[in-house]
């Protein structure tokens, strides 16, 4: 088991110009699961590749339970790895390609025979095991790849995108036995993908990445909840937050063709200036007509634009000024496109944010 830690590690890749990873300093407690999730290019291989010592690091420090390790090779490392370029070995069969690395490390015949079976019905693709790869499709390959990784009893799992050729179903059967591996291992994992899902669904504590840099770190839940900056309030969630570009007058909140008054209790966030103003589809609420007396929160008037039912839920494009907000509504709820309607969101659904044009995000290395 191990505690891994970053320390301000930046990578630049030869003839690069720019940084693919910005001093970029975040612990993994000994045992948890982590996601970096991100989009492309952000820079989540580029950080499992330094922390698996197939890439080095440019600057900075990484350390296994407190021992830099920037000079340890991969091997050294004790970590199990499974990236998106499988690496199978063609002229075995399955069994023996999740086999390989308990042989390399002299693990009796019965309790190799036991682990293989064990992992390789647990994910799905015990049928396969005395086929060769090359004949199978991109998701089984990728399984078996999977499999050859969690087979062992490592002190890190490091996974690229272990999921990205698997179909919906095998998808949530992987999630599941992902964690049921780590709740029995108790090994440290750092899983990267780009899919919001995965990471809501199987993270301890999630690593958001955005141009080499890091957005937040920190527990699904609060990534959820509580989004320390507009990316990843605009990343996380499906649909996701509406982002409302505003500047204060007065009393008053203007947008791009609309304007509300202050919400109460958000007098003292909202300063003068262009701020924006975030909120979840699913606690906006909508009703039909212009907005009657005062609310106490954020009320917007707007047009029905669109209106498409998704079984249990409907969701609601409204046209306010030049901008669109989704609201999340119950599915037996129906309104007519271009008629007007209200929206309301209480004061604490409501975040706010500095605008990244005037707030330095970029700045910030
Ligand atoms: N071997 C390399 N040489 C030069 N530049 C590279 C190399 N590998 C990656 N990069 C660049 O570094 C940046 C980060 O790439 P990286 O592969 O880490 O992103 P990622 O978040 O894994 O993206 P994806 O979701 O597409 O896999 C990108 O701008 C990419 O073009
Ligand atoms: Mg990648």
């Amino acid at each position: 088991m191990s505690r891994v830690e970053l320390r301000s590690v930046s990578k630049r890749y030869p003839k690069a110009d720019d940084l693919a990873v910005k001093q970029i300093s975040f612990e993994i407690p000994d045992g948890e699961l982590v996601v970096i999730l991100g989009p492309s290019g952000c820079g989540k291989t580029t950080t499992l590749r330094m922390l698996a010592g197939l890439e080095g690091v440019t600057s900075g420090e990484i350390l296994f339970d407190g021992k830099p390790v920037q000079d340890t090779p991969p091997a050294a490392r004790n970590i199990a790895m499974a990236f998106e370029n499988y690496g199978l070995y063609e002229q075995w069969d399955v069994f023996d390609n999740i086999a390989y690395p308990l042989r390399l490390r002299s693990v009796p015949d019965a309790q190799i025979e036991s682990s293989v079976t064990g992992i390789a019905s647990g994910l799905g693709i015990a049928d396969y095991l005395g086929q060769r790869p090359g004949a199978l499709s991109g998701g089984v390959r990728q399984r078996i790849g999977l499999a050859r990784a969690l087979v062992r009893d490592p002190s890190v799992f490091l996974l690229d995108e272990p999921m990205s050729h698997v179909d919906a179903d095998g998808r949530n059967d992987m999630r599941l036995e992902i964690r049921r591996i780590h709740e029995r291992t108790g090994a440290t994992m750092v899983i990267v993908t780009h899919d919001q899902e995965d990471a809501l669904m199987m993270a301890d504590r999630i690593l958001i990445m955005n141009e080499g840099g890091i957005e937040q770190y920190d527990t699904p839940r609060q990534i959820y909840d509580a989004p320390a900056t507009a990316f990843v309030a605009g990343f996380v969630g499906e649909p996701p937050m509406n982002i409302l570009s505003v500047s204060r007058s007065g009393d008053s909140l203007d947008g791009a063709g609309f304007a509300a008054s202050i919400p109460y209790g958000l007098d003292a966030a909202l300063v003068p200036g262009r701020q924006l103003v975030a909120f979840r589809p699913h606690l906006t609420r909508i009703v039909s007509g212009p907005a009657a007396g005062a609310a106490g929160g954020l009320v917007l008037t707007g047009q029905v634009y669109m209106v498409e039912p998704f079984g249990e839920r409907t969701i609601v494009t409204v046209q306010v000024g030049q901008t669109r907000v989704k609201v999340e509504s119950r599915a037996q709820e129906s309104y007519d496109l271009d008629s007007v309607v209200s929206l309301l969101v209480r004061t604490e659904d409501l975040h706010v944010f500095a605008d990244p044009a005037g707030s330095g995000r970029g700045e910030r290395f």
